[in-house]
């Protein structure tokens, strides 16, 4: 199944920009994702949910012993997000920047599974990539949103997000509905590779379901537009995360600079001391993620930047007060599966971006010197 685009579907109704609409338009691009995907059985125990992927049944990944993602962009972002997800299953994968990974013969076998994460499916070094990946034999598959793009053409198979046409070229449904896609995708490649569903798939699963109706309550709360009221002004913005909030603090750091023009870095949290830490002062804002995972080192990362002056805001779980007593401000997410809670907390990220860029009157659905879609290598 894909989605019809309507042609009303490229307007931008009551809103200012695309991006705002794209932004709110989330509920119904991911129950657009997981339509169909996940299906209720009932057996012996009561109900169980199972995902359910018309492109690939059971045993479709069988024979693959390495996965590897290309991507680019807010794509690589969402790439890292799946290579976590895979890494809590147990299973290794590598994600590569297409721009570094099409230089090279490509680093593959028969039995490699190639991921292109592209939603136009146009970008000139991921679709470079993945015909590398090809020639060396590796099977390839394009995660896109855009049937007939060239990466679901050149593909030996195709994952389509469904999320419905982008206009604004800062990306944000489309990052939402990859990621939906990829935990779906890494459920099928867990039962693959190992045989067994992963001990989460109950509790991922249904907080997939959730996912539009928790979107829609992130969308209906104005927190991230009070909060970054008090930070206008300064030197840098930082963002940080482990884990799955790593790549959510990358994210929400390119989202952050795309649009608002502003000096944004993501790190990964652990790595503050190693160097970023040098910079951060009194005027250096720091964003951390919390998805309910390692809340404790998130804390002393916290802690550290805190003792040199920044002030903190948490995207945090609206039930996690100890961290809401700790940070500075808090922009608050519902409580759900970390998996989920990732992306919950970037659409609060793709919230401050967008607020402060408003307020700046910055050209949002076209900043100066990106392209939607980047057709050169
Ligand atoms: C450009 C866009 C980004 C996008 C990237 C990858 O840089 O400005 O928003 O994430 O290309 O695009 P793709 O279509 O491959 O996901």
């Amino acid at each position: 199944r894909t989605i019809d685009w309507m042609p009303e579907d490229a307007e931008k109704g009551r809103y200012d920009h695309f991006m705002r609409k794209e932004i709110s338009e989330q509920p119904t691009s991911l129950a657009q994702t997981i339509e169909g995907r996940i299906v209720e059985e009932s057996g012996g125990e009561g109900s169980a949910r199972r995902v359910c992927l018309d492109e690939f049944p059971p045993g479709a990944f069988a024979d693959v012993s390495e996965i590897q993602f290309v991507a680019c962009g807010t794509s690589y972002h969402a790439a890292l997000y799946g290579q976590a997800m895979l890494a809590r299953r147990g299973i290794g994968s590598q994600t590569f920047r297409a721009g570094e990974y099409a230089m090279l013969p490509a680093p593959v076998d028969e039995d490699t599974l190639v991921i292109g994460v592209t939603q136009s499916g146009e970008t000139a070094d991921t679709l470079e990539s993945l015909r590398r990946a090809s020639e060396g034999g590796a099977q390839t598959l394009a995660l896109t949103n855009v049937v007939g793009s060239t990466a679901a053409r050149e593909c030996d198979d195709a994952m389509f997000i469904r999320a419905g046409p982008e206009i604004g070229v800062a990306a944000t449904k489309t990052f939402s509905s990859q990621v939906a896609s990829l935990a779906l995708l890494a459920e099928r490649l867990c039962e693959d590779r190992t045989g067994e569903s992963s001990p989460y798939q109950g509790e991922l699963l249904s907080g997939l379901s959730a996912l539009p109706g928790l979107v829609e309550c992130v969308l209906d709360d104005g927190r991230a537009n009070d909060v970054i009221d008090r930070y206008r002004g300064m030197d840098s913005y930082f963002f940080i995360g482990r884990g799955i909030a790593h790549p959510v603090a990358l994210e929400g750091a390119l989202k952050f600079k795309e649009i608002t023009y502003e000096h944004a870095e993501g790190f990964a949290a652990g790595g503050l001391k190693h160097g970023p830490l040098a910079l951060v002062t009194p005027r250096t804002p720091v964003f951390a993620v919390f998805t309910g995972r390692y809340t404790d080192k998130m804390l002393s990362n916290v802690e550290e930047v805190q003792a040199r002056g920044a002030p903190v805001i948490g995207i945090v779980s609206e039930d996690n007060s100890r961290v809401i007593e700790t940070v500075d401000d808090a922009i608050t997410i519902p409580d759900c599966h970390p998996d989920i809670a990732g992306l919950l907390a970037n659409v609060q990220l793709q919230l401050v971006a967008y607020h402060v860029a408003d307020y700046l009157d910055r050209p949002i659905d076209k900043p100066r010197n990106l392209a939607k879609s980047v057709t050169v290598e």
